[in-house]
């Protein structure tokens, strides 16, 4: 999604600029652009290609300065063209980048033209251009405090001006952005990653911020105007290329990653304890007595497999919701119950937003997985488990959900425990079950090159069925997903059980059904399921394990996980689900890591 880097500096700044844009790439982009300040005069540098692109363009014309900023783009309003990309001009005077959705931008739009300015671009955020050059009487500071004040929507800007060559002021509501503290020169972006290696001294703006960065000044006022203070901690931020080594993709980096990143979010779970989730976590959990998770895409998915674990576990109840969807509902609130959020970047809009809309309505205690320990997220929840799965860079979530998998299966063990329903033994032989996931999942990756044969199969095909039951339908789900994000091919998840009220009228002998088949309580059903796939000519490729019983015949293909695993079998069924569309995309020739029209981080509703 879109990302911002900007900077102020007594050196030439475009190599910063340029380093901030890679780093910020594997969020996803469709175009990107750099302005400088360079002789009293705004000069810029767009292009619809790669960082590497725009930045042999800036060889080329030797572009260079001291004061600037720098944009990647995900489309929005307007097509992915040079005349979108940011940074926005207006009258050759207000140089600005843009992340976030502008609502009101046609209103504004209407003014400012009959006020006389000429839009180049189909964009909302050349709106905030002209604005702030409307409103500037000599002091950039003050038009963008005047100015941010008629945006409604989602933003985090930085904007420089042609007359004043040392300053960039910054501001943010409902998108993130941060400012980097140098030594007689200052920063600002939209993640902390963008500027790793640059500084480390990092503020974190808050909701309304307005920020004027010059080279020895570093000035916030809060959304009332007030001059406030902001922590500067500092923060070890990780490049977003992390090294590929062997492997040819993040994605199949990320997946074989898996065993370490489960090793090292469960590295501190001798017992299981409330206090594994934060300081205030016994008396919270003591408190609740239901539990609402918010969250989006794969993380919504695990999200709906705590559901079965906790209630099936500690018998809470619980209410899973799509966040774009709860945000705008009329929900009854219970200020008993637990909000958690999941997410692996923990800046996605909707959930963020439906976080706030769940505490506006009087439900104050918020718990957050997710695996960036600087988010937002984590910095809005009052508890937090933080997943050690380390960057992700590929679009597609992998290693981030099997270890929110392994967190949420810890807080159902937690709030068990609280609420006494689980003993000693049963603890005990949890948390053995736990340690021995790194082996586990190691067993099944060395399933690939079986998945690799099937994947070939998938490779000719134009849609698949994925089926499961109970605690393995959301598992489903996220197969589904995997398969249709990368490799394209239309790819739907039922619960086996519905098959025979609608989807049924689907499956011919050109729709494979993958069947996540472990030997549960539901394995009998599911089998009866799979003999009505059968029945209408539907070849079924089925992930069974050790003691699932269902052999290989004509139209059923069968791969065997090594162990059953009970209770955490979601986790290892998930691995050859994120194998097969991996290899299926492979095939197809498709871009595994920065998929069409997907981003990594979804800071935009
Ligand atoms: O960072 P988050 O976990 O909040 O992101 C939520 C979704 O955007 C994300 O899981 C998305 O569905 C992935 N691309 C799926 O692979």
């Amino acid at each position: 999604m879109c990302g911002i880097v900007g900077a102020v500096a007594q050196r030439n700044i475009t190599p910063i600029l340029l380093e901030g844009l890679k780093r910020l790439e594997y969020r996803g982009y469709d175009s990107c652009g750099v302005a400088l300040h360079v002789d009293g005069k705004l000069q810029r540098s767009r292009s619809t290609s790669r960082v590497t692109e725009l930045q042999a363009q800036i060889d080329q014309t030797g572009l260079a300065g001291f004061t600037g900023i720098a944009h990647t783009r995900w489309a929005t309003h307007g097509v992915p063209s040079s005349a979108n990309a940011h940074p926005h001009f207006s009258r050759e005077r207000i140089a600005l980048v843009h992340n976030g959705i502008i609502e009101n931008h046609e209103e504004l739009r209407t003014e400012l033209s009959t006020a006389g300015y000429i839009f180049e671009s189909q964009t909302d955020t050349e709106v905030i251009a002209h604005l702030i050059d409307h409103l500037y009487h000599g002091d950039l500071f003050e038009a963008v405090q005047q100015a941010v004040k008629r945006l409604s929507g989602a933003f985090a800007i930085a904007v420089f001006c042609r007359d004043e060559p040392h300053r960039v002021v910054g501001a943010r509501l409902g998108s993130p952005l941060i400012v980097g503290v140098g030594k007689g020169e200052n920063f600002i972006a939209s993640d902390a990653m963008a500027l790793a290696g640059t500084t480390d001294q990092i503020i974190y703006l808050e909701e309304g911020d307005v920020v004027d960065l010059q080279l020895q000044k570093c000035w916030i006022v809060d959304n009332q105007g007030k001059s406030v203070q902001r922590e500067i901690r500092t923060v070890h931020a990780h490049s977003g290329a992390a090294e590929l080594g062997p492997y040819r993709h993040y994605m199949q980096k990320e997946i074989f990653e898996q065993p370490r990143a489960i090793a090292d979010t469960l590295e501190n779970v001798t017992n299981i304890m409330p206090e594994l989730f934060g300081d205030k976590a016994y008396g919270i959990f003591k408190e609740i007595d239901s539990v609402l998770i918010l969250a989006c895409g794969t993380s919504y998915y695990a999200g709906l497999t705590a559901k079965y674990w906790i209630e099936s576990i500690a018998k809470i109840p619980v209410n899973v919701e799509i966040a774009s969807e709860y945000r705008y509902r009329d929900s009854v609130p219970n200020p008993k119950s637990l909000v958690v959020t999941i997410s692996q970047s923990g800046e996605t809009a909707d959930t963020l937003a439906a976080l706030k809309h769940a505490r506006n309505q009087g439900m104050l205690h918020t718990l957050t997985v997710c695996n960036v320990a600087t988010s937002a997220m984590v910095r809005e929840c009052e508890l937090a488990y933080i997943t050690h799965a380390g960057v992700e860079v590929g679009v597609a979530s992998t290693k981030a959900f099997t270890t929110q998998l392994a967190a949420l299966f810890l807080l159902a063990l937690s709030l068990a425990q609280i609420k006494g329903r689980l003993n000693d033994e049963q603890e005990a032989g949890h948390i053995k079950a736990m340690r021995h996931l790194p082996v586990a999942i190691s067993a099944v990756l060395a399933l690939e090159p079986q998945i690799i044969a099937w994947a070939e199969q998938f490779a000719a095909k134009e849609n698949a069925l994925f089926l499961g039951r109970g605690l393995h339908y959301p598992i489903a789900m996220e197969g589904a997903l995997k398969l249709k994000e990368i490799s394209y091919i239309h790819a739907e998840a039922y619960p086996a059980g519905e098959l025979k009220h609608g989807p049924l009228a689907l499956v011919t002998k050109e729709m494979p059904v993958v069947t996540v088949a472990p030997n549960d309580t539901l394995i009998e059903k599911l089998k009866s399921n799979m003999q009505e796939v059968r029945a209408r000519g539907g070849e079924l490729y089925v992930f069974a394990d050790a003691d699932s019983h269902i052999t290989a015949s004509e139209g059923i293909h069968v791969i065997r996980l090594p162990e059953h695993y009970g209770l955490l079998s979601p986790i290892l069924h998930t691995i050859p689900l994120q194998l097969l569309a991996y290899h299926t995309a492979l095939a197809r020739g498709t871009d595994v890591d920065k998929p069409r029209n997907l981003a990594k981080s979804v800071t935009v509703e």
